[in-house]
C-alpha cells in the first residue's frame, strides 16, 4: 500500500506516537488524521487505501510532530470534548480533564432547577456552562483572573447557547462578585508548587502555570474560598470543589474551620475522591 496511504499513514504515525511515550497512541493518531484530512472515523474505515492531497499530508506531519513534542491532541486541534459538549481550548485555558465531570455529576444531583450558580476559576467555562446547559431554568456568574481565558469561556457561552445566562467577570476568587448563588464550584489550582516541574510535560509545557499553581503547599485556593464563600452562598446552598490526590483530610479541615458542614465525597471514573462537597451550617 502507498505510504500516502490511510491507512499506512495511521501506521507510521501511531508508531512514532508510540516511540514518543504517548499512552494513547492509535487514538492520538486516529484523531490527528481525522482532523488533518477532514474525515470522519466511517471514512477512515470504509476507504482505508485513500490518498491524502499534499496539503492534508503537510498539516498531518506537523500535527503529529507536535504530538512527539508532548502537546497534548486537545491542544493541537484546539478543542475538548467534555460532557458531551465541545470546548474551544487555547494556551490561556487548562484543557478540560474528563475527571471534572465528577463535579458535574455531583452538582447536578443537589441544584435546584433555577438555581444560581457561580464557578470560580472558570478558564474555558467548562463547569459553569455545561451546568446551565443541562439546567436551562438556571443562571451564573463565572470568575477567572484571565482575561485571556474569560475570553475563550465567552466563545464557548455563546457557540453553546447559554451566553444570556452567563455573567462573566475578571479578578481573583471572590473580588468582583456580587449577589448571592445557590450553589458555589470550582476546579481551582492545587498542583504544590514544587511538584510542577515533575509533572508529565503534556500538563507541565501545556497547561497555564496559573491554572496549575495552587501555592507551597496547593491548599492556598481553598483557603481563600472556604473564607470567602459563607457571604455568597445561600442558606441551604451547595459548596463543590474538585481537588487533587490526597487532598481529602486537609481540604475538609480547611472547610470545617469555617463552620461549612461536610456534605458529600464524590469519586471519578477511577476511584478516587476527586470532589468534595460542603453546606453551610445554619445558624
Ligand atoms: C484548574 S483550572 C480550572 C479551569 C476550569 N474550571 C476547568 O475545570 O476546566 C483553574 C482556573 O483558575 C484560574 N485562576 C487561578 N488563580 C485565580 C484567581 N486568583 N482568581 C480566579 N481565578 C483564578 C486559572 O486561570 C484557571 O482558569
Amino acid at each position: 500500500m502507498p505510504a500516502d496511504h490511510l491507512a499506512s499513514l495511521l501506521a507510521a504515525a501511531t508508531q512514532r506516537l508510540k516511540a514518543a511515550g504517548s499512552d494513547t497512541p492509535t487514538l492520538d493518531a486516529r484523531l490527528l488524521l481525522q482532523a488533518a484530512a477532514g474525515l470522519t472515523r466511517e471514512d477512515l474505515i470504509l476507504g482505508p487505501d485513500r490518498p491524502l492531497s499534499p496539503e492534508q499530508l503537510a498539516t498531518f506531519e506537523s500535527f503529529v510532530a507536535r504530538r512527539e513534542r508532548h502537546e497534548p491532541v486537545s491542544r493541537i486541534l484546539g478543542r475538548r470534548e467534555f460532557y458531551g459538549r465541545v470546548f474551544t481550548v487555547t494556551p490561556a485555558t487548562l484543557d478540560p480533564r474528563p475527571d471534572t465531570e465528577t463535579i458535574i455529576e455531583a452538582a447536578l444531583k443537589v441544584m435546584p432547577k433555577a438555581a444560581r450558580l457561580l464557578d470560580l476559576g472558570t478558564g474555558t467555562g467548562a463547569i459553569a456552562i455545561t451546568l446551565l446547559a443541562e439546567r436551562p431554568g438556571a443562571t451564573g456568574t463565572a470568575t477567572d483572573l484571565s482575561p485571556d481565558a474569560l475570553a475563550v469561556a465567552r466563545e464557548n457561552a455563546a457557540r453553546l447557547g447559554v451566553a444570556d445566562r452567563l455573567s462573566l467577570v475578571e479578578g481573583s476568587w471572590f473580588a468582583p462578585v456580587s449577589g448571592v448563588f445557590d450553589i458555589i464550584l470550582s476546579n481551582p489550582p492545587y498542583i504544590p508548587a514544587g511538584e510542577i516541574a515533575g509533572l508529565s510535560p503534556d500538563v507541565r509545557n501545556f497547561d497555564p502555570g496559573l491554572a496549575l499553581s495552587g501555592g507551597t503547599d496547593g491548599l492556598d485556593p481553598y483557603r481563600i474560598i472556604a473564607s470567602g464563600a459563607a457571604a455568597y452562598l445561600a442558606a441551604g446552598g451547595h459548596l463543590l470543589v474538585e481537588i487533587g490526590a490526597g487532598q481529602v483530610p486537609d481540604v475538609e479541615a480547611i472547610f470545617d474551620a469555617q463552620g461549612f458542614a461536610a456534605g458529600g465525597r464524590h469519586r471519578d471514573l477511577g476511584g478516587h475522591i476527586r470532589c468534595l462537597g460542603f453546606n453551610r451550617v445554619q445558624k
